[in-house]
């Protein structure tokens, strides 16, 4: 049933609190179970429906209503709050050498204790450790009656009014709640509305945030708590301070008193696990998806490792694992040293972000003649290495970050992103950097060949005209086409083709063809040997897919699934290089741009030139068109485990050249499974759906390949 229609047939109180009710379920199935039940409308139509029905029943509002969570006035300054309960910090290891000492001491002390056999290994439970501000909520009788931020463990600040704007803080704890309940755990922002936030900040010409941490910093400080709520701010739970009168039905065994008060309190569970686990029955948003029990040193460094590949693709930042010993006895135990738990651990990564001194801003001319600006560096330790030269994206975020010359900036480099300069250190700008008119300009012309740079209207990016002509366009442009994923020229590495083409003998791609191997022996770092090796491969990339062909020219939005398409679409060279904008337009996922694109590519006399040059070397495409009569014409296969000869990619290429497609998941619709060696739950699936099984001899004999 929807708000409405029982709205009408309902009185205003009973309206109001169905109103209430599905409105918190909703915001707990979309911030707390990430699994929204309704869209933005419906959830906006049933906020609207209870704003109208509290105004025209003002007697009705009360502070857990989800329309006063942005009802407090501004604020002249925060109080104070002392913590009944302190808040910790963690001991921090950095080496896995230090979490096996970690473990040794815990599991030596438990076992001196009889809490551990002399062989048994310590539970653990771990946790993300999430890279926000740790904040206690204080629930009474299950309402929040408080939040404060740690300050200096003992004090910190009273943030109420803003966090009741944070949706995944529940204002009324779900089912039977303990009198008292001090919940900890970790304001944060996503990614996601980070980048939106800075956008729209810049589009004000207002502040710019250097990452989420300290958005979320900010935004939490703010006075007004109306510009908290529109800052999408996240909150996940992962401990507790004093907890007390728990309702008879909930009482459990173990009783503690609460660390550094004279508080006792009797708590529900006597795990961590269980005590997260309860704290989730109460409607407070756990990290229950990346959560672990794990035993002993093996589990933790394996969890550690695990979250490690995990990281860049997280939508939140996080700084490190945490370890916590499970069983809370254990923890009485072990009690705590100066103001950390004995029985707790934060293994850290190595920091993504480091700051440095910005010696210098130039310019990089990519393979199309984008213009990119890009900062040399003081050499800077950061995400697991040196970094000497980050990129500064474009003039814009040159100009949105105000970063100059002379600048302490912060870099950061996050798993194999391209290093990125995030912005300045305004409090370490040197006064003649301040006072001095640095703000940095693009060159108009070229660095490398001199050519005009241009930036279109409305394009954040400005570009070499020089095209083919310029040799930074030319040097890359070579090397795209050599790349695996085009003509595959194994051995023409970009040290190579640098001294070709700037000793004026690789002018363009068709040039490649024409090179010996006694001439190619006398360059740099080139033997006999590899300038044969190099000429055999030269050689055997005379006969590429058309696809490939094409994609290798370097078309600007030609990538290599749309180079494939045009290819079996048109099935010759020619017939594309005639190919008018709607005839390419005619291809599938052939949008204007791309169309426009190569059109305006084989318009121009030189890049057909290249083409009657390639001829004449004796390069000739393979028609994909053969493709369309292949044994795996319109055929999907998924590709799992490893195979003893064949790389993924050679799998692909000659399951492709019969015309066939390869997919990521098993489905009914899924023509083979080719598994290889240690193949996992996609070869499961195929036995499950019946789906033919092939291994790569079984493929080969498919494909008539003797390769
Ligand atoms: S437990 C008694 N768990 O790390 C220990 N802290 O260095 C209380 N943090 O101030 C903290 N994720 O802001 C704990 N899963 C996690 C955490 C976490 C982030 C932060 C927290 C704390 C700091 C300690």
């Amino acid at each position: 049933m929807t708000g409405s229609k029982a709205a009408s047939s309902l009185s205003p109180q009973e309206a109001v609190a169905r109103l209430r009710g599905e409105i918190e379920q909703h915001n707990y199935r979309y911030y707390v179970q990430d699994d929204p039940s309704v869209s933005d409308a419906e959830y906006d139509t049933l906020m609207r429906e209870l704003i109208a029905l509290e105004t025209a029943h003002p007697e009705l509002v009360t502070a857990e209503s989800p329309t006063q969570r942005v009802g407090a006035a501004p604020l002249a300054a925060f109080g104070s709050v002392t913590h009944a309960v302190p808040m910790l910090s963690l001991g921090n290891a950095f080496e896995a050498e230090d979490v096996l000492d970690f473990d040794k001491r815990v599991t030596d002390t438990l076992r001196s204790a009889g809490l551990l056999g002399p062989e048994d290994e310590t539970d653990y439970f771990c946790e993300l450790k999430l890279d926000g501000l740790a904040i206690s909520l204080r629930y009474e009788k299950g309402l929040l009656v408080q939040a404060a931020t740690r300050g200096d463990g003992q004090t910190g600040e009273d943030v109420t009014s803003n966090i009741r704007t944070i949706r995944s803080v529940p204002l009324k704890l779900k089912g039977a709640a303990p009198d008292v309940l001090e919940v900890r755990g970790e304001v944060l922002m996503f990614r996601a509305d980070f980048d939106r936030l800075n956008q729209a900040q810049g589009e004000r010409g207002e502040k710019i945030f250097v990452n989420p941490r300290n958005a979320a910093a900010g935004s939490l400080r703010q006075l007004d708590p109306r510009i908290t709520a529109q800052r999408s701010l996240r909150f996940f739970a992962y401990s507790w301070g004093e907890v007390h009168g728990l309702p008879r039905s909930q009482h459990g065994e173990y009783e503690e008193p609460a660390p550094g008060t004279r508080q006792t309190s009797t708590l529900p569970r006597d795990t961590h696990g269980g005590m997260l686990a309860w704290l989730g029955e109460l409607g407070l948003p756990i990290n229950v998806k990346h959560n672990k029990h794990v035993r002993g040193a093996a589990g933790l460094l394996g969890f550690y490792e695990d979250v490690g590949k995990l990281r860049a693709s997280l939508p939140y930042d996080i700084d490190g694992v945490v370890y916590k010993v499970d069983a809370l006895p254990a923890q009485k135990v072990l009690g705590f040293v100066a103001r950390a738990p004995r029985f707790a651990l934060a293994h850290k990564f190595p920091a993504e972000e480091a700051t440095t001194e910005l010696l210098d801003i130039e310019v990089q001319v990519g393979r199309t003649g984008a213009i990119t600006p890009v900062a040399r560096l003081k050499p800077v330790f950061v995400g697991g290495v040196t970094v000497t030269n980050a990129t500064l994206h474009n003039e814009g975020e040159i100009r949105r970050k105000d970063v100059r010359k002379g600048d302490t900036v912060i870099v950061r480099r996050a798993g194999d992103v391209i290093p990125e300069v995030v912005g300045p250190v305004l409090a370490k700008r040197p006064p003649e950097v301040a006072a001095g008119d640095n703000a940095w300009t693009y060159p108009t012309s070229c660095p490398v060949c001199g050519s005009a740079i241009e930036r279109p209207e409305g394009e954040a990016i400005a570009r070499c005209t020089g095209g083919l002509f310029c040799a930074a366009q030319r040097k890359q442009t070579l090397q795209h086409a050599a790349g695996r994923k085009a003509l595959d020229i194994e051995g023409l590495g970009e040290k190579l083709v640098e001294q070709l083409v700037d000793k004026g003998r690789v002018k363009s791609l068709a040039d490649i063809f024409g090179l010996t191997a006694d001439e190619l022996a006398e360059y740099d770092r080139m033997g006999a040997k590899s300038a044969e090796n190099l000429v055999a491969a030269i050689d055997k990339a005379r006969q590429p897919t058309l696809g490939r062909l094409l994609f290798a020219l370097g078309i600007r939005h030609v990538g290599e699934s749309t180079a494939r398409d045009v290819a079996r679409h048109f099935g010759d060279m020619d017939a594309i290089m005639n190919a008018s904008e709607e005839q390419l337009l005619a291809v599938t996922d052939v949008g204007p741009a791309v169309a426009a694109s190569i059109h305006r590519f084989f318009a121009e006399h030189h890049n057909r030139e290249i083409i009657e040059a390639l001829r004449k070397h004796g390069v000739h495409p393979v028609a994909e068109a053969a493709a369309r009569g292949g044994v795996l014409a319109g055929k999907t296969v998924v590709l799992t485990g490893t195979m003893p000869n064949w790389t993924r990619d050679d799998a692909t290429r000659h399951i492709l050249a019969a015309g066939g497609k390869v997919s990521g998941s098993v489905s009914r619709k899924t023509a083979y499974v080719v598994a290889g060696e240690d193949a996992g739950s996609k070869l499961a699936k195929a036995q499950e759906l019946g789906v033919p099984i092939l291994d790569e001899d079984g493929l080969k004999a498919l494909l008539g390949s003797d390769e």
